[in-house]
């Protein structure tokens, strides 16, 4: 039976109303959601990594009450996430809901978050609109539109007249392929085609000589982390690596868990990220030796840093708020928090409860036998753009 707003809405406070009236109050529960299997099983893997990593670095306890990180698989299907978020809260008493893997997981939570009156911290989905599904959703990872214009910005800088866009058909690629082409035509380029393929079971090949007889300067792609081998793999079976045609885009494409893999047909990739693990300062540096030694040499990605980065958000707010560990109080701790994370300062935007953090470009290079995205020009503290298009 399909449930409505308004049922889905009683079920959860019937179910909030017959959990036992005390939580226990020394505790406070994080329940973090992500895909551990499925398609996007490389986020879930990384986004545990980060999150464990804080607590192991940063103990269990702060302001007096014991942290409690669980973990849960929703596979990828939003329906799971959902059930998943109204037991968490229900059954668990979960202060905090964190994770969610892919836009249309974080946008399942989103009503239970508010009607539970629970921050919903978004570690990894980062279509522009999900901060405003509800008044709890507090972001550490990016939004598209974050770092698709800034993309434009230099690919107009540096001589790129004519680009094909193509990326994965859902809330993110439309994003990017929005603020990447706008930005883009704004400043005199011209996009010569749109191309978006489907999330499930992606195919590139079919598009991609259509692509390379437009005879393009460049193609932005945008596609999830954890595909960007998929992409690559192909554009390099068409030849198109060695056709010219530069390869730019959000660094999802380039993603630092799958560049050793992808190999040097990624080589001279320019993108716009908010992380590389290349990224140069000491609590970066320090960073990525303590994520590599406690998970077998993997590298961090930008996912790993934005659940460090959510498990760090949790920790000042409570000790912000003397350990009140309740949904408003956390909220408000939470908004115009400001620190220094390993992908450089960082602070909550109070106003539409994103995250405002530098955007890189980067290029991929070789260095000491291993593939990096090496970051060369910095745009300082850049809030979202859609939100600060609309006020
Ligand atoms: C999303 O679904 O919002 C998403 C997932 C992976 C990314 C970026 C965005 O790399």
């Amino acid at each position: 039976m399909a449930l409505n707003r308004w049922t889905q809405g009683a079920a959860l406070a019937a179910l909030l109303a017959a959990a036992p009236a005390f939580a226990d109050d020394s505790t406070v529960t994080i329940g973090m959601i992500l895909p551990m299997t499925g398609p996007s099983a490389s986020t879930g893997k990384q986004e545990r990594a980060g999150a464990e990593l804080y607590l192991k670095e940063h103990g269990d306890t702060v302001a007096g009450k014991k942290i409690v990180l669980s973990i849960k698989d929703d596979t990828g299907a939003a329906d799971v996430t959902k059930r998943l978020a109204q037991e968490l809260v229900a059954n668990d008493h979960a202060a905090v809901l964190m994770g969610f893997g892919l836009t249309p997981l974080a946008l399942a939570a989103a009503p239970i978050a508010t009607e539970a009156k629970v921050p919903e911290i978004v570690t990894a989905a980062a279509t522009a609109m999900i901060t405003e599904k509800s008044p709890y959703v507090v972001r550490t990872s990016f939004t598209l539109p974050q770092a698709s214009a800034p993309m434009a910005d230099w690919a107009l800088k540096n001589g790129v007249k004519k680009v094909v866009t193509i990326v994965t058909d859902y809330g993110p690629g439309v994003d990017a392929e929005k603020w990447f082409g706008e930005t883009f035509e704004k400043g005199g380029g011209t996009i010569s085609q749109k191309i978006r393929v489907p999330l499930k079971n992606p195919d590139f090949a079919p598009f991609l000589q259509r692509m390379a007889d437009d005879k393009p300067d460049a193609v932005f792609v945008f596609v999830p982390s954890g595909f960007g081998s998929i992409f690559m793999k192909q554009f390099v079976e068409r030849g198109l690596d060695k056709s010219g045609i530069k390869l730019i885009g959000t660094g999802d494409v380039t993603d630092d868990d799958l560049l050793g893999d992808i190999g040097d047909s990624a080589l001279g990739a320019v993108t716009a990220h908010h992380y590389s693990a290349a990224h140069d300062s000491p609590e970066n540096k320090a960073f990525v030796a303590a994520f590599e030694k406690a998970n077998n040499g993997m590298r961090p990605n930008f996912m790993a840093v934005a659940a460090y980065d959510g498990m760090a958000l949790v920790y000042k707010a409570l000790e912000k708020t003397k350990g009140d560990a309740s949904g408003d109080a956390l909220l408000g701790a939470m908004k115009g928090m400001s620190w220094t994370s390993p992908r450089g300062p960082v602070s909550i935007d109070p106003e539409t409860r994103d995250i405002v953090q530098n955007i890189y470009v980067r290029k991929v290079e070789k260095k000491d036998g291993a593939l990096w995205n090496v970051e060369f020009a910095t745009i300082p503290d850049v809030k979202d753009p859609y939100k600060a298009s609309k006020h």
